[in-house]
């Protein structure tokens, strides 16, 4: 397993440990709200990466409360009170979903989950017919979601989330699209989170959207553009901006330009910067959408004056959809003759050893109700500014390395593939 000592691989022994030490501690405490009901739960879930090593990559566990004792195991029970069941991807997606206790959130995770995988990726049967026992259990799923890292096998992850011929497109162009990553739902709520977050001094745009509700910190780790942000700027890559933009009728206000500002020619072979733009209503021509030069990123520099509008193509793609453009592609923003405002959140990531726009302001209540990933883009896994009176943090910098080795390896497995 390739982690730090804090964190977890969901469903890995150290998972399991983790799992068993919180409910016995957890049980020792509510003996008297769970009573002396026996209950069970198991999980088994199919095609787990393979370095997890697991039997026809199939993973299992359970638990079971005889009235007084919890046991926690690795087989898988049939015939227990909860049985979930389904794809190891999609049951790890919704394993990072921490919070579930607020209302609607179970139902936004089977929502989100199922946008991406399809509906019944994860299966639920059975019932649990104590809330003290509920109540547990989803504590249970939020102790482990803060712990539990992002599947690090990028190409087992991309082939799972059906984005592998997505990342050749994006070496390939510059760029790539991924319609309907989020739910209509969820689009609609990030659009009307960004409209109050603006203020009226603030009427076009805002920097720092992290901090401006739940929504944004779950937006910003969307999987699916993780996964794009991995293979093109390798793990721990950092959040160098998140802004919205509302954008009304009338000509494009942001010019052809690349993204990699003060960086001399010709660029780096490898990408520095990617930035993934958030379509929350259908984007048509006619809305003013992001002009992307494909392949542009080629040339390795940026576009002289006049150059490069004659080869450019319109991002158009339907509400909820992300396109993500990096290695210096070229691009800018569209002229809008619709009418209304095109809401935008534009996420902006950096390689991880380069400096960001925004400084990060680590808030230990937001670490805390999210999973490693948002830390990871805040800086918090590697070694960067973490010096200390006792020397270098060698625990962060080796995990990074060995992340850093394992991603690469499996990325050019991704480009030399065909699925
Ligand atoms: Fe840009």
């Amino acid at each position: 397993m390739i982690t730090l000592p804090h964190h977890v691989e969901f469903l890995s022994d150290a998972w399991l440990e983790e799992a068993r030490t919180f409910l016995e501690h957890e049980v020792a405490r509510r003996m008297e709200k769970l009573g002396d009901k026996p209950f069970s739960v198991s999980e088994r879930f199919t095609h787990a990466p393979p370095h997890l090593k697991s039997p026809g990559g199939v993973v299992s566990w359970s638990l079971r409360y005889d009235g007084q004792t919890m046991t926690v195991a690795r087989d898988f029970n049939a015939d227990a009170d909860l049985v979930v069941e389904g794809d190891y991807q999609a049951a790890l997606t919704m394993a990072q979903f921490v919070g579930l206790l607020a209302p609607g959130a179970q139902e936004a995770m089977f929502r989100e989950a199922g946008t991406v995988f399809g509906k019944d990726a994860v299966r639920v049967r059975g019932s649990l017919q104590n809330d003290a026992v509920s109540e547990m259990l989803l504590l249970l799923h939020d102790h482990m979601g803060r712990r539990t890292v992002e599947n690090p096998d990028l190409a087992h992850r991309a082939d799972r989330q059906g984005l592998s011929a997505r990342i050749r497109e994006m070496e390939e162009k510059g760029y790539t699209i991924i319609e309907r990553a989020i739910s209509p739902q969820f689009a609609d709520e990030v659009r009307a989170a960004t409209l109050r977050a603006l203020l009226p001094h603030q009427s076009f745009s805002m920097n720092w959207m992290l901090y401006h509700g739940r929504e944004f910190e779950q937006l910003i780790q969307n999987p699916l553009l993780m996964t794009l942000v991995d293979a093109s700027l390798g793990r721990g890559a950092v959040i160098a901006s998140f802004s919205s933009i509302r954008k009304g009728p009338g000509a494009g206000v942001i010019p052809i330009h690349t993204d990699y500002a003060h960086v001399p020619e010709p660029y780096p072979e490898f990408a520095m910067t990617g930035v993934g733009v958030w379509a929350l209503e259908d984007w048509r021509t006619e809305s003013g959408p992001t002009w992307i030069v494909p392949g542009s990123h080629k040339m390795r520099r940026a576009p002289r004056p006049g150059e490069g509008h004659n080869a450019a193509v319109p991002i158009e793609m339907p509400k909820g959809s992300v396109v993500y453009f990096t290695h210096g592609v070229w691009h800018w923003q569209g002229d809008r003759s619709e009418p209304g405002d095109r809401v935008t959140l534009h996420a902006h990531f950096n390689r991880g050893i380069l400096r960001s726009l925004e400084p990060k302001k680590t808030d230990v209540q937001m670490l805390h109700r999210n999973a490693p990933r948002l830390g990871e883009m805040l800086g918090e896994d590697d070694w960067f500014d973490k010096m200390s009176a006792a020397g270098r943090d060698y625990v962060r910098f080796g995990y990074m390395n060995k992340l850093h080795a394992f991603t690469e390896k499996q990325k050019r497995l991704i480009l030399e593939g065909t699925s």
